[in-house]
């Protein structure tokens, strides 16, 4: 039975403060983090949510130089960034791993040795195109005009020793590891969404995979992990950082076997990373595994861009926003709330403050904070803040209300359902926006004021009741994604009496157009 779930983010190079589409996977995955704590099957013990910084390489080198440090000084003074947001975010994370690390080395060369052992890494010689910005090589078949097929800078040719891990040998297993769906149905999500999957199933049955270079000369770039099996290299800077997902939670034995609580069968391994570093996740890092005869995880998935004016955003475009501006103008839970719940999980995202400023007033101010506010009104005015005492259940309402109570009893499965399947945040907030506005719509409907005016106590008693139930069960369904609101809520209802405090989201005036 599984019944453990280990959930991990990208690590994140370290060569520049976090933006925008950095957050946005921590926020998705401390989400996941915390629904899977939540519930009954799993429990807080049960879940381990892992993110980091990618420390070495080329990148961080020049970042590095620019900046006139040494390269440890300039990633211990860059990664206080990284850790203070995620803090500000209410990221959950259980452990924060770097690839400078003691823990994290050892790793690496050690899973090295085995590969090399195994007769799985030979030395050989590249030729061929590199882009430094994404420390990534080319085949010469994907460049076109010398320039990146990723970022679209240009490419430098080199030609030097170095050591190569034999992915060739595994392309033939990985295809018929990805498309063993009818012994493993589960495996669909091996890849997600099934876009992705398609597109990698169709890059490795259109192509030959070439061997990966894993090594760098020394000569070239010095900052990286010393290769155990030669004097004269580093280890490339992928190699190194994927095997985060594994120095974080274990350790090899003296035989080269793998021991760690987080690989075993009755964990669901999941990783989120953006889709430009999907071949990495889907392609290097299952051969890895499998050359180290580690479990594979049970789904890769890849979200989307945010973009602005059709570009991705990001650092080097000069683009990206900054997330401290936005959280200290909206707040951290605005802030998460629309991230998740703007775009399907997956897909691209436009960015813009007017987006944020709409999702804001109309889902934020007028529907959940409205209702809040109006439902503890009600009790301070007609109850002096004690909440009617009523079990809901011997209730009988109209039609509408009955409704809500329907709606109430499958809010859980309704909202989680979304997220536990395939990591659809939107959907999963839609459904709880269903319910909160079923209830703002029945207040307008039922006019309260009106109860209390022809004297119908008992039936403004049982409406306040199921108002303050719906409000519940939401403060309870909306935590995993808000969850500074959800306890907010829940406060400000309290047990038996309410606790009114300011409004949630008071209206951001915009000038109408
Ligand atoms: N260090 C590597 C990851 C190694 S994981 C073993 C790396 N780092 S990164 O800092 O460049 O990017 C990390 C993640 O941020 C990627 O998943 C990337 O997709 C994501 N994002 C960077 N810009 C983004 C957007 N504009 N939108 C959404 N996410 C994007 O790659």
């Amino acid at each position: 039975m599984v019944n453990k779930f280990y959930i991990t983010t990208p690590i994140y190079y370290v060569n520049a403060s976090p933006h925008i589409g950095h957050s946005y996977t921590n926020i998705a995955a401390d989400t996941l983090a915390r629904y899977y704590r939540q519930r009954k099957d799993f429990g807080k013990d049960n879940v381990w949510f892992l993110t980091g910084t990618d420390e070495h390489g080329q990148k961080i080198k020049k970042a590095a130089d620019e900046a006139k440090l040494n390269s440890q000084e300039f990633v211990d003074k860059v990664v206080e960034t990284f850790k203070d947001l995620w803090k500000t975010l209410e990221i959950s994370n259980n452990d924060f791993i770097r690839t400078t690390e003691e823990r994290h080395i050892k790793t690496v060369q050690r899973a090295l040795e085995i590969v090399y052992n195994k007769g799985d890494i030979y030395e050989g010689k590249y030729e061929g195109w590199y882009c430094t910005p994404c420390e990534t090589f080319w085949p010469q078949t994907q460049v076109v005009d010398n320039l990146c097929p990723d970022c679209k800078r240009p490419l430098g040719k080199i030609s030097e020793s170095n050591y190569f891990f034999k992915l060739s040998k595994y392309q033939q297993w990985l295809i018929d590891y990805i498309k063993d769906t009818a012994n493993h149905p589960e495996r669909i999500n091996f890849i997600a969404p099934l876009t992705r999957r398609n597109e990698v199933l169709g890059f490795l049955e259109n192509n030959k995979l070439e061997d990966l270079c894993i090594s760098r000369p020394k000569e070239r770039l010095s900052w990286g992990i010393p290769l155990p099996f030669s004097g004269k290299h580093v280890v490339y800077v992928w190699f190194d950082a994927l095997i985060n997902y594994i120095s974080a939670v274990g350790e090899f034995d003296g035989n080269g076997v793998y021991h760690s609580k987080w690989w075993q069968p009755d964990v669901k391994v999941a990783h989120l990373v953006g889709k430009d570093i999907l071949r990495h996740h889907a392609v290097y890092w299952p051969i890895m595994l499998e050359a180290l005869g580690i479990r594979q995880p049970d789904t890769i998935f890849a979200h989307g861009w945010w973009m602005i004016d059709q570009n991705k955003m990001s650092k080097s475009r000069g683009n990206a926003v900054s997330p401290l501006d936005l959280v200290k103008q909206y707040g951290v839970d605005t802030y998460r709330y629309f991230l998740l719940r703007d775009v399907p999980f997956g897909l691209d995202g436009n960015f813009s403050e007017e987006a944020i400023v709409k999702r804001f007033n109309a889902d934020l101010a007028n529907d959940l904070g409205n209702l809040l506010y109006r439902t503890l009104t009600m009790i301070e005015k007609y109850y002096q803040g004690n909440i009617p005492d009523l079990e809901l259940d011997k209730i009988k309402f109209n039609e509408a209300g009955e409704k809500i109570k329907k709606a109430i009893s499958t809010l859980e499965q309704a909202a989680y359902g979304p997220i536990a399947i395939n990591f659809d945040f939107s959907l999963s907030l839609g459904k709880i926006w269903e319910l909160i506005n079923l209830a703002n719509k029945y207040v307008e409907e039922t006019k309260p004021w009106n109860l209390a005016k022809e004297n119908k106590t008992e039936e403004l008693k049982s409406f306040i009741r199921l108002l303050v139930e719906a409000l519940r069960v939401t403060a309870r369904n909306i935590y995993p994604f808000m969850p500074l609101t959800s306890e907010s809520i829940i406060q400000q209802i309290g047990e038996e009496k309410i606790k009114k405090g300011n409004p949630l989201f008071p209206r951001i005036e915009t000038k109408e157009k």
